[in-house]
């Protein structure tokens, strides 16, 4: 079933992301159905359309009138159960983002079902449980789909578009013309722990806090390096802070857990002893860095020989990670360079510094420090392996 600019968008979940993904909908003219369980969030959702809105227009972003028309298409509801279904049943999708816990998903699409139409397609904005999980309970699965926004929603170009298993071909379609007519980069992701980006991203995190662990340079040469030398936007650790380290490291054991332990996605003992400490970055004042009005930031070492060191083994990881994540068919090679460059506003898609790097040069750096720790954490990816045997590039 097509979904065009007549579709009725319902969004259960008004927290930071469901509130985000209503306001893309609306501005993009669809009525919006926003609905949660918590009276106070539906009307803290409700504050902040009015302030993001009214930002938009003094920045240019939008005019009054679209502005003003984006908040009349704008529906809050409190309560998902059989008093709303009037609101819901004229929905022609539903996107979810309520707490990231399989059983509340599961029950809450269980309902949805009961209250939709037939033929509404069921999103859920997961980004670290199984979309086939989620829609394991539905009487019809094949409308199920994963369609994951980043953080914030409105601002962030690219969108992860997740097939179960279970899902219905015309399904997947409706969705990507969708996700285009909102003006974002719709990228395809195989149902797989972290999808494109939250998979590939790991080694930026994993393997700066190993670097950091072993002494071979503190958290303010890392950042040094992996934005001045390898050029950045953030350093890992000043990213980490930023994001939370609470959420950040239950992401990565979250990945840890569903890739059966995988030595690559081994979560860092730092970063626990961090979220033990209550030091979870900016939210707290203190993480890796203080955050206190008047502390001092540390200044980096800024030896440009230790800072490569730095960068070709985080980068080694990176590109491998990216390699595997297209060996192992999570994504199209296209849509890896987009989810990098657009995700996490990475300076260049992962593929494309390899070839520029040369994947015999990163095959090299990967061997030699699997040789030297000992640890599968650094074991090459089979395809790059393949290619650097038949002398060719990881861009065809
Ligand atoms: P949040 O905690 O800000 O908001 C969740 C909202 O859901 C709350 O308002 C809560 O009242 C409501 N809620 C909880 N259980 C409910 C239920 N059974 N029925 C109706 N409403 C219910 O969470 P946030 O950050 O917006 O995340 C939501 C989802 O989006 C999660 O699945 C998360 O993994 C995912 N996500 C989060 C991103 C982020 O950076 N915060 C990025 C991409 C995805």
């Amino acid at each position: 079933m097509p979904l065009g600019t007549d579709t009725v968008v319902g969004v259960v979940g008004a927290g930071a992301m469901g509130a985000g993904i209503a306001q893309v909908a609306a501005t993009r003219g669809h009525s919006v159905v926003l609905a949660d369980q918590s009276r106070s969030a539906i009307d803290h959702a409700r504050d902040g359309h009015a302030k993001a809105l009214a930002r938009d227009v003094e920045k240019g972003r939008l005019t009054r009138e679209q502005a003003d028309g984006a908040l009349a298409r704008l529906r809050y509801v409190a309560g998902i159960g059989a008093a709303q279904s009037s609101e819901f049943s004229a929905c022609g999708i539903i996107i979810e983002a309520i707490v990231e816990r399989l059983g509340s998903k599961q029950e809450l699409f269980a309902a949805l079902e009961r209250l939709v139409s037939p033929d509404a397609v069921l999103a859920t904005n997961t980004s670290s449980l199984a979309v086939v999980a989620i829609g394991g309970g539905c009487k019809h699965p094949g409308r199920v789909i994963g369609i994951h926004f980043f953080n914030p929603a409105p601002v962030m170009p690219l969108v992860e578009i997740v097939p179960a298993l279970t899902t219905d071909p015309e399904v997947v379609e409706s969705v990507r013309t969708l996700i285009d007519t909102w003006g974002k980069t719709a990228v395809v992701a195989a149902d797989t722990p972290g999808f494109i980006v939250n998979r590939i991203a790991r080694p930026f995190y994993g393997e700066s806090l190993r670097i950091l662990e072993e002494g071979i340079a503190d958290c303010a040469t890392i950042d040094w390096a992996m934005r001045e030398l390898a050029g950045f936007k953030m350093g890992p650790f000043e990213l980490m802070d930023f994001i939370g380290n609470d959420v950040n490291y239950a992401v990565t054991c979250s990945i840890f857990e569903a890739m059966f332990h995988d030595p690559r996605y081994r979560p860092a003992l730092t970063q626990r002893r961090l979220v033990e400490a209550g030091r979870l970055g900016r939210k707290t004042q203190r993480g890796y860095y203080d955050y206190h009005d008047g502390a001092a930031r540390p200044e980096p070492h800024t030896d440009r020989a230790v800072g490569q060191v730095i960068c070709d083994r985080v980068l080694a990881m990176l590109i491998n990670e990216a390699v595997d994540a297209l060996y192992l068919r999570v994504a199209s090679a296209k849509d890896i360079e987009l989810s990098m460059t657009k995700g996490v506003n990475y300076p260049k898609g992962l593929l494309a510094w390899g070839d520029e790097i040369g994947a015999a040069t990163v095959l090299a750096r990967l061997d030699a420090l699997q040789a030297e720790y000992g640890d599968d954490r650094y074991r090459p990816s089979l395809l790059l392996r393949k290619l650097v045997r038949e002398s060719r590039r990881i861009l065809a």
